[in-house]
């Protein structure tokens, strides 16, 4: 990590601490590692974030229905999820100063060391990156905070705060899909708290022990449910136009690589542009088990480049367990597929549960050998289980029944924060009128999150002509967006303590505006001021904040 890097994320902290974007959490008890609070600055742009991917996401949008479900749910949902069993970050200890830490962590710790500790066991490869002390073998950690629901302080009555919103998308789903008028293809949004005991929280608020997700679980059909109703399916070979409308014969390919598009268009309308960050397509070796693929979006942030968001497609996986772990089927009903199912005569569907059947077994055995690192023979009675599952997948199929698959972009409000301060902030030189040197340190905010939208300045304090405008104007204002009054200390100081909040206006009431109605509207990034009339004003405001 570069010094510059470093010390930037250190001006931007101050700079949040100082203006009220972030705090710690319980600052007068010392704080608390992976605890962060959002001040008055802070919480209106995380407030404008969490609405500008609402907007996007559900209310612009007519396949997408919304969901606010608890944060302490069923604990047998984190054992369908499987959480319960794997939600685990391997763990260490240093046997000597006693820190704790990831054990795969340890080597970007070490990198980051500007002293390097050496081995205190000599020829030693696996040392404490702080004192060079012994570490203890590696032990998976549950990331998941325990609770207990109710008076009694007993095992029985343990849950979990959730460790991600998706799981109550899966376990509402039937609720949702029953009450909303949707049907496959279609998705639900859902955006709140999350939890997470991360072994060692860093980088400021990037990897916290409490966040906050927004998460879409798009349900998709099965590809073969495509292949049956439409007798083809749409691929990324086919060259599918992904910016056009959505269309019923996408198979999960296209569909992934849709989502991926929307959340890229999506970042650039929050102020992210496409060159500032990349796609990463998991390698078949790095996907879980389910998945068929998944594209992390990787944001440079001053301590290196890392995950921002990731678009999974996670196949029928989460519904399905919860079909098993519940007892309750997750199955949709699709008529126009059993209808088409019903043209087929015997032959055309013993042909396709053949071709399903191979298909399966020909994809079980890829992902295995992906993973494995090489190839992989499936053993007969692991085929017999893939074909008998094809084949009861299929006759269901024909029924008209299947359980959705599902495509889940994934983001963290925090994280996304975190990523748009960082590429908002610049401490621009200047030299002033009388030709000092002069730093101005700005937030480029884009308009649509930015935290304060205007701010407007009566010239003349005494002037009671332009004190009544500036009050109106004001008031008319704020009952639009949020927006600030400031009287106090000259012109380019009250210029300079909203560019260091990100507000992308500044409106000056000056002697001619009482004359003629028109008063300066400065322009936070280019810094040029133009006259306008209210009317005005507003026509561009709402231009720019509309999504
Ligand atoms: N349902 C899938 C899921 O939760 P994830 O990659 O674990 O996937 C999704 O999390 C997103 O949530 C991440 O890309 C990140 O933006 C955010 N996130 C995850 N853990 C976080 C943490 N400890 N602190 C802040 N944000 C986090």
């Amino acid at each position: 990590m570069a010094e510059e890097n470093k010390s930037s994320l250190d001006a931007l902290s101050a700079l949040c601490k100082r203006r009220g974007f972030i705090y710690h959490s319980s600052e007068i008890y010392g704080g608390m590692p992976g605890f962060w609070d959002y001040g008055p600055l802070g919480c209106e742009l995380k407030q404008n974030v969490k609405q500008a991917w609402w907007q996007f996401t559900v209310r612009g949008r007519e396949d997408v229905a919304g969901l606010d479900a608890t944060i302490i749910m069923h604990p047998k949902i984190w054992k369908a999820s499987g959480h319960l069993d794997t939600f685990a970050d391997p763990m260490t200890m240093c046997k000597d100063c006693k820190k704790l830490m990831r054990a795969d962590q340890i080597k970007d710790i070490y990198a980051d060391q500007k002293k390097k500790p050496q081995p205190k066991v000599a020829g030693s490869d696996f040392f404490c990156p702080y004192c060079g002390g012994e570490l203890t073998e590696p032990k998976p950690f549950n990331l998941m905070f325990k609770t207990v629901v109710g008076p009694i302080d007993d095992p029985s009555n343990v849950a979990y705060l959730r460790p991600e919103t998706a799981q109550a998308i899966f376990a509402q789903f039937l609720n949702v899909l029953s009450t909303s008028r949707q049907a496959v293809p279609f998705g639900i949004a859902q955006m709140g708290k999350s939890f997470r005991n991360e072994v060692t929280p860093r980088n400021y608020t990037f990897r916290s022990r409490e966040f906050e997700q927004m998460e879409l679980e798009f349900f998709i059909r099965p590809d073969e449910a495509i292949e049956l109703q439409y007798g083809h399916v749409v691929t990324l070979a086919d060259n599918p136009d992904i910016d056009g409308p959505v269309q019923d014969d996408w198979g999960w390919e296209v569909w992934h690589k849709y989502w991926v598009e929307q959340r890229k268009r999506f970042l650039n309308a929050v102020g992210l542009p496409t060159e500032h960050f990349v796609e990463y397509w998991q390698k078949p070796d790095e996907l879980a088990h389910y998945a068929r693929a998944c594209v992390d979006i990787e944001y440079d942030f001053p301590f290196g480049r890392q995950e921002l968001e990731g678009i999974a497609a996670r196949s029928d996986f989460d519904l399905s367990q919860h079909q098993k772990h519940s007892g309750v089927s997750q199955m949709v009903f699709d008529d126009p597929l059993k209808q088409a199912a019903k043209k087929l005569d015997d032959a055309a569907r013993s042909a396709f549960i053949e071709k399903t059947k191979s298909e399966w077994v020909d994809r079980r055995q890829k992902a295995l050998s992906a993973k494995a690192g090489r190839e992989i023979v499936l053993s007969a009675e692991e085929v017999e289980e893939i074909k008998s599952a094809a084949q009861k997948f299929c006759l269901n199929l024909f029924d008209g029944k299947y359980i959705p698959h599902v495509i889940e972009p994934s983001a963290g409000v925090d994280r996304l924060m975190l990523a748009l301060l960082c590429e908002a902030y610049e401490e621009q030189r200047l030299t002033d009128e009388k030709g000092k040197d002069d730093i101005r340190t700005v937030l480029h905010l884009s308009p649509k999150v930015a935290p304060v939208k205007a701010a407007v300045f009566p010239l003349i304090k005494k002037d009671e002509a332009q004190m009544k405008f500036a009050r109106d104007l004001f008031e008319k204002l704020r009952r639009k967006f949020n927006v600030q009054w400031d009287v106090s200390g000259a012109i380019g100081r009250r210029y300079r303590r909203q560019d260091e909040a990100g507000t992308p206006w500044c409106i000056t009431v000056d002697e001619q505006t009482t004359k003629d109605g028109t008063f300066t509207v400065r322009e936070r990034d280019s810094m040029e001021q133009k006259r306008m009339t209210t009317a005005e004003f507003l026509a561009m405001a709402y231009e720019a904040l509309e999504f």
